[in-house]
């Protein structure tokens, strides 16, 4: 079904087009946004100032022409009243009637007012992506959380959403690895942390192929066996990858992420000297200094690397073998990689090179700032590389403390279950509720706020809305609210509340448009708000028969409205708090 912004923003379009009947409207922004002041009304249009210039009239006059065609007023209208304001602004209020019409028909529905823009469309979503053999960083965890919402907003609307996790699983790295486990390995270390002990030999081993260039050879020579396909050393990298994917997976689990496809970068290994080819017969590399090198000077890029000096291939050459290959088994409609925003020059290379190969799908680089953690507790050797488990486990240890002061009488095991969705939501939420593309700086009182824009937050309100319907059914037995009719405009708080049911929709069609989770995160924090001060201030069971059924409806479709939201960004909703 349309949004109620798809519905106003086509009204508008047809009153402009009526008023303006000779002009061209097509490159205008007509678009209807929530009113910035709800005291004007319930949704803005700020399109007469932006056509101004192409129409040649006070922006006035023109958002008058138009105030004057939209339909406002009757029985089946959507808008009870039109108001011009200021330099130009149309301030648009709905009616009560059709906010129950449309409340009515999200809660029929079976995507819950989503609309399906992406039916028929598919999109990889290429996320998490951690290198093996070393402890997932911080900015894999930031992919993970972000990629998997992105992946989740995109199924909710309709797309078939396939997630990749494209492993760095080949490289340089394994000579010098294989060379650490050969010398330094530590077995029992081995057993106790697999990727800590993995990224301690190879630390070692890397340090000392600096200092001794015997070593470094050594490193090189098992190198080229591994790639030659020398049994031994086969193994080796493959117990490499099978102990990192075995800790990541725990971590993915416990994270409730999965993918559709898990294939790291050597699995593209086979087809990199037919990219290459493929480069050289459009003409698109040159040799230089006995590299291979695409120039991108009429991108205004600079040059990028596709075979060294040395034979061996680079990034950018396993990106295109891989978008290659994606396009031609999955033929997906877009491919997002999302990563950590000092990749943005890796990405506008490979993307410019790509399409001069021939690559026709749309490609987006969603990029995300750095996050800082809580001092001490997370930082190892390094101070970068983070163990996400740590964190994860302080979490829902202070989850627990709030689960155990909220809710005393709550079993053992429920409450466990409860400071786990917590715990691990709350780490989740507080990356996904930034501006992705801003630095987040964590802390725990954020994280775990109980009035702030928090995941306990909203959870609770998620799992308190639900309680009414239940208090509802235990008093008055037989009786279905469900079917009662709405009322939304019986109360101030009521109608707010009915205005940010309406908005989710809206909110996710955005996060995609813009591919930030933070929108929809912002809308489900209001609509939890907006609850509050509806449940604080307006009674439900000791209301009036009807009003007290419309009341509870509001609510219900509220705490699905809230559910769906929190389940799209991946955040788990337990029914008991
Ligand atoms: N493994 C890479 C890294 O850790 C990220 C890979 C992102 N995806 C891609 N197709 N390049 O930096």
């Amino acid at each position: 079904m349309q949004t109620i912004q798809q519905i106003l923003t086509a009204q508008v379009r047809d009153a402009f087009a009526a008023a303006f009947p000779e002009a061209d409207l097509s490159s205008l922004p007509l678009d209807v946004l929530p009113a910035a002041n709800e005291a004007f009304g319930d949704y803005q249009c700020n399109a007469a100032m932006a056509a101004a210039r192409a129409l040649r009239k006070p922006p006035r006059a023109i958002a008058e022409a138009v105030a004057s065609r939209l339909a406002a007023g009757g029985a089946d209208d959507w808008l009870a009243k039109v108001e011009v304001a200021g330099p130009g602004f149309l301030n648009l209020t709905l009616s009560d009637a059709a906010l129950a019409r449309h409340l009515a028909g999200v809660q029929a529905d079976p995507h819950a007012g989503l609309p399906q823009p992406g039916a028929g469309k598919r999109i990889v979503v290429d996320y998490s992506s951690p290198n093996v053999a070393k402890p997932m960083h911080i900015a894999h965890i930031r992919s993970t959380v972000i990629g998997d919402a992105l992946k989740r907003i995109h199924r909710a609307l309709g797309w078939d959403a396939l997630g990749d996790n494209h492993l760095g699983d080949w490289g340089t790295q394994f000579g010098i690895l294989i060379m650490g486990y050969r010398h330094f390995l530590d077995e029992k270390a081995l057993a106790a942390a697999p990727v800590d002990e993995l990224q301690r030999i190879y630390v070692l081993s890397h340090q000392k192929a600096s200092d001794d260039p015997a070593w470094k050879d050594a490193c090189r020579a098992e190198l080229v066996k591994l790639q030659a396909g020398d049994p031994e050393n086969r193994a080796l990298w493959k117990k490499f990858i099978d102990l990192s994917l075995a800790e990541f997976d725990r971590v993915y689990k416990r994270l409730d992420v999965e993918f559709e496809l898990v294939r790291g970068e050597s699995y593209y290994n086979d087809a990199l000297p037919g990219v290459v080819e493929k480069l050289q017969s459009l003409g698109l590399v040159r040799e230089s200094e006995g590299a291979l090198v695409a120039f991108l000077d009429d991108e205004k890029l600079p040059p990028c690397i596709v075979r060294k000096s040395d034979g061996g291939f680079n990034y950018a050459t396993t990106d295109l073998a891989t978008v290659f290959s994606r396009e031609s088994e999955f033929h997906p409609d877009l491919v997002l990689y999302v990563t950590d925003e000092r990749q943005q020059l890796h990405f506008r290379q490979f993307f410019a090179l790509a399409r001069k190969a021939g690559a026709s799908v749309a490609l987006r680089h969603v990029w995300f700032g750095l996050m800082r953690l809580p001092e001490g507790l997370l930082s190892t050797r390094n101070g970068t590389a983070i163990k996400l488990d740590l964190l994860l486990d302080e979490s829902v240890r202070r989850a627990r403390e709030l689960v155990d002061a909220s809710s005393p009488d709550m079993p053992e095991a429920d409450r466990a279950a409860v400071a786990e969705a917590i715990g691990i939501g709350a780490v989740k939420y507080a990356d996904l509720s930034q501006n992705p593309q801003s630095a987040v700086n964590f802390t725990w009182e954020k994280a775990l706020s109980m009035d702030g824009n928090s995941a306990p937050y909203l959870q609770y309100a998620c799992a308190r809305i639900a309680s009414v319907l239940d208090k509802y059914r235990e008093r008055f037995p037989g009786a279905d609210p469900l079917a009662a009719p709405l009322l939304p405009g019986e109360t101030p708080q009521g109608r707010r509340l009915a205005l940010r049911i309406a908005r989710i929709p809206d909110a996710v069609l955005d996060a995609a448009a813009q591919m930030k989770p933070s929108l929809l995160a912002d809308a489900l924090y209001e609509l939890a708000q907006s609850y509050s001060s509806f449940y604080q201030n307006v009674p439900f069971l000791k209301a009036d028969p009807g009003v007290r059924e419309a009341r509870v409806r509001l609510c219900a479709i509220a705490a699905r409205a809230l559910r769906t939201g929190l389940h799209i960004l991946g955040i788990r909703t337990p029914e008991r708090i």
